[in-house]
C-alpha cells in the first residue's frame, strides 16, 4: 500500500508539493538539511577525503540518504540530470570529475535548494551546472538528452511516482543510466507517520515497498534494475537503485 491516492484529486497534488517547497525552502535558507551533516554524508558513501576538503558552506549542503554521485562511472559522460539536486552536493562531486565540456542540469521543485546548490558549486571545477527549477513529474528537457540521471532522497517525493520514472526514460538516450539513491519499506508504514499531513513533504509519507518500486521502475521500461545496499534509514531502509533506459 502507498500513502499516496491512486488518483491523486489535483488540490492533495497542489498542496504536497507547496508543503514539500515550503518545507524544503526553509531546510535550505537555514542551512538545516541535516544535523552532523559529515558523519551522515559519509556514511551515506560520500568519500571523507573529498568532504573534508570542502568549503564549510558546501559540506552543510548534504540531505540524501546515499552517494549516487558516487555510483556513476563518469567516462564518456556528457550530459547528467540531479533530480531534486536540493543543495547540490551531488552535483559538485560529478561536476569535478566531468569534463569542462560536459554538462549537469541540476533540477530542484524549490527555487531556495536551488540558491542554496548555487553557493555549494561556488569554486567547484570540472563541468558547467544548469541551475533548473522544475518538476521531475514533467521535464522541460528533450528527449534522449541525458547520458545519466541521478536522484539523492528525491524519488520518494514525486508525488505521482509513475509519471517522474516515465520522465527519467524518455529523458534518458538509450543505454544511460538512472542511478539513485532511495528509501523502500517492509510492509505499512508506522500509524503515526500515516496520520502525519507532513508525511510526504518529510521523505516518509511517499516511500513504497521495494517491490512497487522495482514494478514502476520495469513498467516504464527500464530494464538491469538493481536495487542492493540496504540500510537502515529510520523506520525504513535506504537503498541504492540502478537502472538502464
Ligand atoms: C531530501 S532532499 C535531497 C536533496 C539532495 N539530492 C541531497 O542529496 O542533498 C529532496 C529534494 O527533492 C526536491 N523535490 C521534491 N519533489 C520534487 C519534484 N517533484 N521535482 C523536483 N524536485 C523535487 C526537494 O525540493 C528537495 O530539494
Amino acid at each position: 500500500m502507498t500513502t499516496t491516492p491512486k488518483s491523486a484529486p489535483p488540490f492533495w497534488v497542489a498542496q504536497t508539493k507547496q508543503l514539500i517547497r515550503r518545507r524544503y525552502a526553509r531546510l535550505a535558507s537555514t542551512d538545516a538539511f541535516q544535523p552532523d551533516p559529515r558523519t551522515k554524508a559519509i556514511d551515506a558513501g560520500c568519500p571523507a577525503a573529498w568532504y573534508d576538503a570542502l568549503p564549510v558552506r558546501a559540506a552543510q549542503a548534504f540531505s540524501g540518504c546515499g552517494w549516487p554521485a558516487g555510483d556513476l562511472d563518469p567516462a564518456g559522460l556528457q550530459t547528467v540530470i540531479d533530480l531534486g539536486c536540493g543543495g547540490g552536493l551531488d552535483s559538485r562531486f560529478l561536476a569535478e570529475r566531468l569534463s569542462a565540456n560536459a554538462q549537469i542540469i541540476a533540477l530542484d521543485l524549490t527555487p531556495e535548494a536551488l540558491t542554496r546548490a548555487r553557493d555549494t558549486l561556488t569554486g567547484a571545477g570540472g563541468a558547467t551546472v544548469r541551475l533548473l527549477a522544475a518538476d521531475m513529474e514533467s521535464l522541460p528537457l528533450p528527449d534522449g538528452c541525458a547520458d545519466a540521471v541521478i536522484a539523492n532522497a528525491a524519488l520518494n517525493l514525486a508525488t505521482d511516482k509513475p509519471a517522474a520514472f516515465a520522465e527519467i526514460v524518455r529523458v534518458l538516450r538509450p543505454g544511460g543510466h538512472l542511478v539513485a539513491a532511495d528509501l523502500v519499506r517492509e510492509g505499512p508504514l508506522p500509524p503515526e507517520i500515516l496520520a502525519n499531513p507532513m508525511a510526504m513533504a518529510t521523505s516518509l509519507g511517499g516511500v513504497t515497498e521495494e517491490a512497487e518500486l522495482l514494478a514502476m521502475l520495469e513498467g516504464a521500461g527500464l530494464r538491469d534494475i538493481s536495487i542492493s545496499g540496504h540500510c537502515p534509514f529510520g523506520p525504513v531502509m535506504a537503498v541504492s537503485v540502478i537502472a538502464t533506459r
